[in-house]
């Protein structure tokens, strides 16, 4: 593309390179709403279990129609999400796609992330507003699928690798395995909470949230897991839950989202027992902005921009930590709230797991 300059020169490689980007980017934005077509349709599915299938032959597997199934193929092949044979003009998940597309159990599974990052951006209009206001966006004013996109997305993480994470804590394995008291605050749809329960049979385990509706459904999850004996479930905010002499207070990729961030860690000391622990999982980040300036970095910053950071700017305080906050951030709110010790505990590629203590 040539083009003639205002000002300042324009360098034509790094338009090129923009314009390339954002013609990825259109297409992914149209991808989110087909990606989730694919899953809630069982395409996906489909395709895993029969092996390579023309359009038609999808089509009649899923009870669906050629015609769109058809151009839906093609759009998927086109980003790489399936491969097409031109061969046999027939289309098939290679095993690292079913990996990604088909398998709700692969802490990659994707088709759950693509379900909260579209239904989170329906909220725009009243984003733009807030914008203007500097008014938050309670996480309870969404569209319900983004409460279950996010069970989605965080969940076969948590199955993966939460147990290798409490582990990582100093002693706190040991104590859950003989019997323990564990508070899971923040716990949305109770997926971290019902994996604690299952792991700890002799522990008790409570689910903490704000949002009725989702400690709604973390109860009729637990019911279908055959633990609701094992597990309970509260409605209350993180600054204000009840109980004491917790071994272990757990918080998944919530900490961030609180409008007080340091007076829920105050609360927090205040119900752990003396030796107990509390665990936060946040969203990998390095401390420094430009660090954090990468394809994982850019979800987390829009998704903060969504909806995490709207909902700290609606509560008390709206201090706005931000899903990107980093270790030094993030070490500074919760000792500034009286916690003595703090440290890294486990990290993964997409996750950082503190271990606090009073
Ligand atoms: C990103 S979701 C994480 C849910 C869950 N921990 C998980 O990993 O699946 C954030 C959760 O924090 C909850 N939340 C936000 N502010 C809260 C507050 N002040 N007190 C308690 N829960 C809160 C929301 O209702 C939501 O369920």
């Amino acid at each position: 593309m040539t083009t003639e300059t205002r000002a300042d020169p324009i360098d034509e490689q790094k338009l090129n390179e923009l314009v390339e980007t954002s013609l990825t980017d259109l297409g992914a934005t149209v991808h989110a709403a087909l990606a989730i077509i694919g899953d809630e349709l069982g395409l996906y599915a489909a395709l895993d279990e029969a092996g390579a299938l023309t359009s038609a032959e999808l089509a009649q597997e899923t009870d669906t129609a050629e015609r769109y199934v058809r151009e839906w193929l093609r759009s998927q092949a086109a980003g790489g999400y399936i491969t097409y044979n031109p061969e046999t003009d027939s289309y098939e998940l290679s095993p690292e796609q079913a990996y990604v597309l088909a398998n709700e159990e692969s802490p990659v599974f994707m088709p759950g992330a693509f379900q909260l990052v579209a239904s989170a951006a329906q909220i725009e209009p009243e984003l733009r507003e807030a914008f203007r206001t500097g008014e938050g966006i309670g996480w309870h004013e969404h569209d319900e699928d983004v409460f279950h996109g996010t069970e989605r997305f965080f969940g076969p993480s948590y199955g993966a690798f939460l147990l290798d994470w409490v582990e990582a804590l100093d002693g706190v394995d040991e104590k859950l395995q003989a019997g323990g008291r564990i508070a899971d605050v923040g716990c949305g749809h109770g997926a971290p909470t019902i994996r604690m329960a299952e792991a700890y049979p002799n522990s008790t385990v409570v689910g903490i949230d704000y949002h009725e509706d989702s400690i709604d459904v973390a109860r009729e999850r637990a019911e279908a897991a055959g633990i609701a004996d094992r597990v309970d479930f509260e409605v209350a905010t993180a600054s204000e839950y009840d109980g004491t002499d917790y071994d272990l207070v757990t918080m998944f990729n919530c900490f961030h989202d609180m409008g007080d961030p340091v007076g829920v860690a105050a609360h927090i000391r205040e119900t752990l027992a003396a030796d107990g622990a509390w665990m936060i999982v946040e969203p990998y980040a390095e401390d420094r902005v430009e660090d954090n300036l990468t394809p994982f970095g850019r979800l987390a910053y829009s998704i903060s921009t969504v909806a995490c950071t709207p909902n700290s700017l609606s509560q008390d305080v709206g201090y706005g930590l931000g899903a990107q906050a980093g270790e030094k951030q993030t070490r500074d709110v919760v000792t500034e709230s009286g916690f003595t010790r703090f440290r890294r505990a486990a990290e993964t590629p997409t996750s950082l797991v503190f271990e606090a203590r009073p």
